[in-house]
């Protein structure tokens, strides 16, 4: 298995908004469709696809967040055809290492409502822990990087 996080280009983006998750996950993410759309118009976001070798099997968005300074986790899917298989880990432990060197970025916050234990699992084990802060039915997680330069 060799992951990487790749831009969205021309070439790409179909079969970007082609992946899918598990029908009972459907509430869980927006559309990889809606999230590009909203990089076109949001340009602090940004769009990444996750490859193993040149598979296209999943999707992360991370941004800037103007109001609040902090950089958020705003999206991340694994195609369905692709889960259980630790694409989500190794994807989130490069951004982790990309937003660590390449920005000056102290945290990364996320949020996800408690019902969804996979994402609950994934994360705490990256390290995250819970701020206290709530966003609706979500609750915030927080992971320090401890920026380096
Ligand atoms: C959450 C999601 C991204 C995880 O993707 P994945 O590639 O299947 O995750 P991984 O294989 O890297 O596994 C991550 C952890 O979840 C656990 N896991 C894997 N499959 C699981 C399952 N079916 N049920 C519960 N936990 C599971 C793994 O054991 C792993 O734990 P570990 O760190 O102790 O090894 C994927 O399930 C998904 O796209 N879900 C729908 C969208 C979503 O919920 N996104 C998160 C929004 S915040």
């Amino acid at each position: 298995m060799s992951v990487s996080l790749r831009d969205l280009t021309h070439e790409n983006f179909d079969e970007c908004i082609n992946l899918r998750v598990r029908e009972d996950q459907a509430g869980l993410v927006a559309s990889n469709v809606y999230s590009l759309a909203q990089a076109q118009v949001d340009h602090e976001v940004t769009p990444l696809a996750i490859y193993d070798d040149d598979t296209m099997v999943g999707f992360l968005m991370f941004g800037l967040d103007d109001e609040d300074g902090r950089y958020w986790l705003l999206r991340l899917m694994v195609d369905h055809r692709y889960q259980g298989k630790g694409y989500a880990r190794q994807a989130m432990e490069q951004l982790i290492e990309r937003l660590r060197t390449r920005f000056s970025c102290p945290a990364l916050y996320l949020s996800f409502p408690q019902r969804n234990e996979h994402a609950a699992r994934l994360f705490l084990n990256l390290g995250f822990t819970p701020t206290g802060e709530h966003i609706g039915e979500e609750a915030v997680y927080r992971l320090r990087l401890d920026y380096m330069p």
